[in-house]
């Protein structure tokens, strides 16, 4: 069964808009995981924009799925990393202008730094995760660089206009997905999933994992987080049954 990690980053966004201390991320990812999450993904950025240091030291504490740490493999960031254990990390590359992570991992321009970055992660007993745009070229380098899984980055897919667009994005996602699962890797998928588009990636039956965030906190605001969280969970299971 695919499992679906709840990101709540934009619960923090919230927050942070006022720089107060409500809605709080580590409430939100208590009832997401009530409501059926399988994870919990949270961004620690350079500029803390959302989620705080405060949070994460919380959420390591109460969180009773499995912690998802999304970063930048920065010095710093491996240095929190390395005292808070999460269940696991993913790499992701980070801009500070951007609005959200916007492309994947250049994993094959990057390899020999990134590798040694993945070692000392996985040394530590923390597996590790590649976040990477859905091209074989980075399926394989992430697989030589010696991580445990990918993260195939769906938000061209997500994003696509064109019925043509949509359906080469999504053969894109597909390719990697099976080259993925053939070279062992865990494979997961993300970005800019929502309640419409998920149901042809939930469709590919060797995706673990799914981390989905903006649409489920967005939704939440109408129907609370647990109802939410357990509308997609049933789209993802449902898709899984008519897989492929
Ligand atoms: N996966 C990664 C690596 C991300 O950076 C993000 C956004 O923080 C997500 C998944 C979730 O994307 P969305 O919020 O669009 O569902």
């Amino acid at each position: 069964m695919a499992r679906l990690s709840v990101n709540v980053d934009h619960v923090a966004t919230v927050r942070q808009a006022r720089l107060a201390t409500e809605p709080d991320p580590v409430s939100a990812a208590a009832q997401a995981e009530l409501a059926g999450a399988d994870g919990i993904t949270v961004h620690l950025r350079e500029d803390r924009r959302h989620i705080q240091d405060r949070d994460l030291i919380i959420l390591r504490k109460t969180v009773k799925t499995r912690l998802n740490l999304e970063m930048a493999a920065t010095k710093e960031m491996l240095q929190i990393a390395l005292e808070l254990k999460p269940d696991m990390v993913t790499l992701v590359p980070e801009k500070r202008q951007e609005l959200t992570t916007e492309g994947g991992l250049d994993v094959k321009g990057l390899s020999e730094p990134l590798k040694k970055f993945v070692s000392h992660l996985m040394g530590a007993g923390i597996p590790v995760n590649l976040f990477i745009d859905p091209a074989p070229e980075a399926v394989k380098a992430s697989h030589r660089i010696g991580s445990d899984g990918v993260e195939i980055h769906t938000g061209k897919y997500a994003d696509a206009v064109s019925a043509a667009d949509r359906e080469r994005e999504l053969k894109r996602v597909y390719d990697s997905v099976l080259l993925s699962k053939r070279l062992g890797l865990k494979t997961h998928a993300g970005h800019g999933l929502d309640y419409r588009n998920i149901r042809e990636v939930a469709a590919m039956r060797d995706i673990d994992e799914f981390a989905i965030g903006y649409s489920i906190i967005a939704r939440s605001i109408y129907t609370g987080i647990a109802e939410a969280v357990r509308e997609m969970k049933r789209i993802v299971i449902e898709g899984r049954q008519g897989g492929f």
